[in-house]
């Protein structure tokens, strides 16, 4: 839970963010589609950048996807340097490190090329820089004064829509606490959706990641904050993952599949960067920061609980999308609905092998996650409040051993 939120009172913490995010955000420029991150770095050269450094992790290095980019920009008279220090979750150490190459090197432009993870890396660190402060003194809403120097993103993967959204997840190195930084000014200038660069992406992080888009497409739609708008990218979002995530996790090389599913997740990130996010991400956040568990991974097992507690008080909103998504007619009972609805993300979530229950929970660690996915929750404008008891047999109900 961010330091601020223990500071301020509830209330003005809410206000403050749903004045932030509820106001018209910048839009990035996008590039899609087959050659859509060379022409990204075209359009770099022409901004008349020199300088850009190149963020982004060694797995992807090695398999050498940015190589391409980079290639392109150095052609085009742009100089490269490479950060490839990113992890999964990365810490504000991860950042700092990156930042002080930024510095060094005097790089006048950021391009992530990774998942989220390399994204939110780049974005603190573009905000950052252009500041004068650490990784950690960006946590937080709008801590930065002056705009984020020059920042592009190439996602390499199809879930988190970071290339869009205001906020960037990273996470304290000693606790693993996710920490959050919301700044309409991380949002990149310009992003490329390019589905050539997820064809080797594996298929169980090809459906981790596509569940995380399902989530904030899903949570976004049944929040209390909407806009006209929102929910139109929310049910897009939801329709494209349901009708394209399994053709992409069992053929990889199925180019129609991969940028329905880039587009998904963008859909799905301009409706969280307005509406948030609820009690999936609130439980799943500890799954991640106790257990090192996937974000994506984390998201698919908790969502179809989390609907299961919810189906009621969000049962209008659920029973639209399982008719936006041609689940049933809308002339069927609201329950029978929302029902076609759910169990159609419990057995989604059994095609693509997302298991239905983990290990890794340890029985001393439960009341801690509750206790926090609880206060985290407080914070979104969630349809309703989860009870203690409630949170409890979630948690309870994702152990194998339970
Ligand atoms: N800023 C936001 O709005 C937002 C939203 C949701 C999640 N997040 C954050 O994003 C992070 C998760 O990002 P993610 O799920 O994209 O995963 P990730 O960036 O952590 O990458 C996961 C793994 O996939 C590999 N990988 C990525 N692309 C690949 C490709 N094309 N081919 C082969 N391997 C590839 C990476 O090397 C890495 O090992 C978390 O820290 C989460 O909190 C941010
Ligand atoms: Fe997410």
């Amino acid at each position: 839970m961010p330091v601020f939120f223990k500071e301020w009172g509830y209330r003005a913490y809410l206000a403050l963010k749903k004045g932030i995010v509820m106001a018209p955000q910048p839009r990035p420029a996008m590039f899609v589609g087959r050659d859509a991150a060379i022409n990204l770095c075209e359009s770099i050269a022409h901004m008349g950048l020199k300088k850009i450094l190149i963020v982004t992790d060694k797995p992807l290095m090695e398999i050498g996807i940015p190589q391409h980019a980079i290639a392109r920009l150095n052609v085009r008279g742009v100089s490269t340097v490479v950060y490839d220090g990113v992890k999964p979750d990365p810490t504000v150490g991860v950042v700092d490190a990156g930042l002080e190459i930024l510095k060094a090197e005097a790089c006048d432009g950021v391009l992530a090329i990774g998942g989220g993870s390399s994204i939110d890396a780049a974005k603190v660190m573009a905000i950052a820089v252009a500041n004068g402060l650490t990784a950690m003194e960006c946590v937080g809403l709008k801590k930065g004064k002056e705009p984020a120097l020059p920042l592009f993103a190439v996602p390499t993967t199809a879930g988190t829509g970071s290339e869009v959204t205001l906020a960037a997840v990273i996470s304290d190195d000693e606790t693993h606490e996710k920490l959050v930084v919301a700044d309409p000014k991380v949002i990149p200038a310009a992003a490329a959706l390019d589905p050539e660069i997820m064809r080797g992406l594996p298929a169980h992080i090809t459906a981790a990641t596509g569940m995380d888009a399902l989530t904030h497409a899903v949570e976004s739609y049944i929040n209390t904050w909407d806009t006209p708008e929102c929910l139109q990218y929310g049910r897009s979002a939801t329709r494209l993952v349901l009708n394209n995530l399994e053709r992409a996790c069992a053929n990889g090389d199925d180019m129609g599949a991969r940028e329905s599913m880039a587009i998904a997740s963008y859909y799905a990130g301009l409706a969280f960067t307005t509406c948030l996010v609820g009690y999936v991400h609130a439980v799943s956040h500890q799954l991640g920061g106790h257990y090192s568990m996937p974000h994506g991974l984390a998201n698919a097992m908790v969502l179809p609980h989390v609907l299961e507690l919810l189906k009621d008080t969000a049962g209008e909103r659920l029973a639209e999308l399982a008719v936006y998504c041609e689940l049933g007619d809308e002339s069927e009972p609201q329950a029978d609905l929302v029902r076609k609805f759910i169990d159609r993300i419990w057995a989604l979530n059994e095609a693509i092998g997302i298991p239905r229950t983990t290990d890794v929970i340890k029985d001393e660690h439960v009341d801690e996650i509750v206790k926090a996915a609880l206060k985290e929750g407080a914070g979104y404008p969630v349809p309703r409040f989860l009870e203690r008891d409630e949170c409890t047999a979630l948690v309870q109900g994702l152990r194998s051993a339970a």
